[in-house]
This record gives C-alpha cells, sequence and structure tokens, in this order.
C-alpha cells in the first residue's frame, strides 16, 4: 500500500475483528510512527499500548458504570471542544453524528440507543490492541500538535499492515480509571485513546464515510505560474 492509498483508506473505524494483532506489529508501527516531526526533536508522544487480558480489565472496570454515568463519565480532562462551538464547525460535527447514528439505524430521540453506542467507545469497539496518547502536563499547544501528527502517523502505519484504527478522545471522559489503570506519572494527562485492528467491513456502523469540505473551503494559492 502506497502512502496515497493509505490516507485515502484510512476512517474512523466503529467495528473491529476479533483477529489478534501481533505484538511486534504494534511495536513497528509505534517506532515508527515516531519518525514524525515535532518542534525542536522535543518528541513529545508518549504511548501506552496495551492487548489481550489488559484490554478485558479495563473493559470490565467500565462496563458495569455505562447504563448511568454516560455521557459525563468523570468528567473531561480537558475540553475537547470549543464553547460555544460556532458555525462552520458545529454544523460539522452535528452532520457527523447523523451521519454515524442513521447507518446503525438510532434515531436522533433515541437517547439511550446513542448513549449505548457511544458506550461502544469503552470497548474499543471490539478492537484487540488499544492504545494512549499521553502528554506532558506542561506542555503547550506546539507539543498537543506534535502528538496529533504522532497519532496520525501510527494510523497511517496501520493501514500499511492492513489494520484500521479509531482516535478515541472519549477516553478523556474516564481519565481518572485510564490514570489509575496504566499507573500514568502524575505530570502525564490522556490526549486521546486509540482503537486498532481488523476491520469488520461487514458492521453496518463502518459502511459511510465522513465528508470534507471542497479544496477552496480551507485553502488559499497564490503565486503558482
Ligand atoms: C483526536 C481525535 C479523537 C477522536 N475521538 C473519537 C472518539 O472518542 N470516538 C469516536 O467514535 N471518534 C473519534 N474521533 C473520530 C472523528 O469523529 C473522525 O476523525 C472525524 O469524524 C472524521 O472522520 P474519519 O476519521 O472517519 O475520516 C476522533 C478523532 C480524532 C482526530
Amino acid at each position: 500500500m502506497d502512502v496515497f492509498e493509505a490516507v485515502a483508506s484510512r476512517f474512523s473505524c466503529r467495528a473491529f475483528l476479533q483477529t489478534p494483532v501481533a505484538e511486534i506489529t504494534v511495536r513497528d508501527i509505534i517506532e515508527s510512527a515516531s519518525r514524525a516531526p515535532s518542534a525542536g526533536n522535543m518528541q513529545p508522544w508518549r504511548v501506552y499500548a496495551i492487548a489481550g487480558s489488559r484490554i478485558e480489565e479495563l473493559k470490565n472496570l467500565l462496563t458495569p458504570r455505562m447504563a448511568t454515568e454516560l455521557p459525563k463519565g468523570e468528567g473531561a480532562e480537558y475540553t475537547i471542544y470549543p464553547e460555544p462551538l460556532t458555525e462552520p464547525y458545529l454544523g460539522r460535527r452535528f452532520q457527523v453524528g447523523e451521519l454515524l447514528y442513521r447507518a446503525i439505524d438510532i434515531a436522533r430521540q433515541d437517547k439511550a440507543g446513542r448513549y449505548k453506542q457511544y458506550a461502544k467507545n469503552y470497548e474499543f469497539f471490539g478492537a484487540p490492541v488499544a492504545l494512549f496518547f499521553a502528554r506532558e502536563r506542561d506542555h503547550g499547544p506546539a507539543q498537543w500538535a506534535d502528538i496529533g501528527g504522532y497519532l496520525q502517523t501510527v494510523a497511517l502505519l496501520a493501514r500499511g499492515h492492513g489494520l484500521h484504527t479509531c482516535p478515541q478522545q472519549a477516553w478523556v471522559s474516564y481519565h481518572k480509571t485510564v490514570r489509575s489503570f496504566l499507573k500514568l506519572p502524575s505530570n502525564q494527562m490522556i490526549y486521546s485513546g486509540m482503537a486498532m485492528g481488523y476491520e469488520d467491513s461487514a458492521a453496518p456502523i463502518n459502511s459511510w464515510r465522513s465528508p470534507r469540505e471542497p479544496l477552496e473551503a480551507f485553502a488559499t494559492f497564490s503565486g503558482f505560474d
């Protein structure tokens, strides 16, 4: 798979097969992704990879809490969306939610149905591998951005191995549980989780793709002859 195919075929996969992924593959992805650029070559990413019994352990901690705690969980450790979220971003966020729930026939008014689907975040959508990306508390916006670039590099390298991913900031709402589970040092905080594995291509939740704005909406060009 070339880089063009990797970019074009990556999407947020929300149903995985149980097929395991070899540790050596996950190690290779995590190591190779560190070729991602970072300001001053700080390489500010910290990665915690779990699989198998560790994933089961974490799921067992959270599953019984889902029915009463969603959508807030433990309260997010940092604000993911600007408040208030204004146009055009509000509309884009709304649209992607509508497309997702329409793909699995869950109506807007069906809050319980939506929470049930949302809760699958905390099962890593059935993925056999899960990653947590952490950041140093005293790092700033440039380092957050670098970790974002690292995360995307992981997602693209995963495609090279035939794997799919879903980045998961949903885990920020369970930061206390994740902190104690991973024994995260106090100077680090979770930036995002990520589910990784082989796509269940028969699952309706994986049947749609998120739209993008046309080029002219976000880029300008000048000086090209
Ligand atoms: C840092 C980050 C965190 C995300 N967190 C979640 C999440 O918690 N759960 C989820 O289902 N999707 C999550 N997403 C996926 C976005 O909804 C998705 O990237 C966006 O709608 C574009 O769709 P695509 O990734 O399929 O192209 C996240 C994406 C990013 C980049």
